[in-house]
């Protein structure tokens, strides 16, 4: 992919930040999500002429609107828009002690925010080159693979994929394509340091794949290593 303009949500962190900081080094221009000055001290860091930090909850329909006009002003188009922003905060909960605010939340965040996110950025998308929408999603949204627990974040991130399957049939007609991935088991805040990948191991697997999509790869559900995951 040639030089691209990029959004990544919750760019301060984890695997936001690590695909932040290898997409700055591959030479792409990078708008990273981050919601408190005190929780991006990271990105900061990597200044970098290229890298536009700016101040977004996903879930706030106000700062989606004064991101794309920031995005708009400065560019004029968004070429690629990674929806990475997630929560989790149900880990191995009982189902019936699954209350209704905590199942809300996920959803807003998971689905709700990545919605708001790509509505708003749209028109932009539309004016770009490659035109990709790349929600992070995880094995845990897969119906074929489920084993159970952790049952908001599951019911978010499959609800997340349909978003996805929905996005790929109302946006094909502007020549964008949208998929879902799984990042791997990483060592960020949610993954924990027992995960099987580092963040620059996920980072770099989900960047290749990313760069390299093709528009008839549209509507699918990929792990990082490439591979087609089953709903
Ligand atoms: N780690 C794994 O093993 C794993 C596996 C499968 C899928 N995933 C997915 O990968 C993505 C990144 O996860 P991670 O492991 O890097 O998680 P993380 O370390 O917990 O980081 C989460 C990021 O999301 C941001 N965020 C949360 N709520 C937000 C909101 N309302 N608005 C804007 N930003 C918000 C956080 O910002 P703050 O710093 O402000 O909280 C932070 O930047 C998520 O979608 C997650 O579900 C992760």
């Amino acid at each position: 992919m040639e030089q691209a303009i990029v959004f990544v949500s919750g760019g301060n962190r984890g695997i936001g930040l690590g695909m932040v900081q290898l997409l700055l080094e591959k030479g792409h221009t990078v708008i990273a999500g981050y919601r408190s000055e005190a929780s991006a001290q990271s990105l900061f860091a990597a200044a970098n002429d290229r890298l536009h930090p700016f101040k977004i909850d996903v879930t706030d329909e106000s700062d989606c609107a004064d991101l794309h006009d920031f995005i708009a002003d400065s560019f004029g188009r968004l070429d690629m828009l990674i929806n990475n922003a997630g929560i989790l905060i149900d880990r191995n909960r009982p189902l019936n002690e699954l209350d209704f605010t905590d199942l809300s939340i996920t959803f807003n965040v998971n689905v709700g925010g990545v919605h708001l996110v790509t509505k708003s950025l749209y028109p932009l998308l539309v004016q770009g080159r490659g035109k990709r929408i790349i929600n992070i999603s995880s094995t845990m949204a897969s119906i074929a693979q489920n084993n159970g627990g952790t049952v908001a974040y599951r019911v978010s991130k499959t609800a997340l994929n349909m978003l996805t399957s929905n996005q790929a049939i109302a946006y094909q007609a502007d020549g964008v394509t949208a998929v879902c991935v799984h990042p791997g088991w990483v060592q960020s805040d949610m993954g924990g340091p027992n995960a099987r990948l580092t963040v620059s191991e996920s980072a770099a697997h989900l960047v290749t794949l990313i760069t390299t999509l093709t528009p008839a790869q549209t509507g699918r559900f990929f792990h990082y290593d490439g591979t087609e995951l089953p709903w």
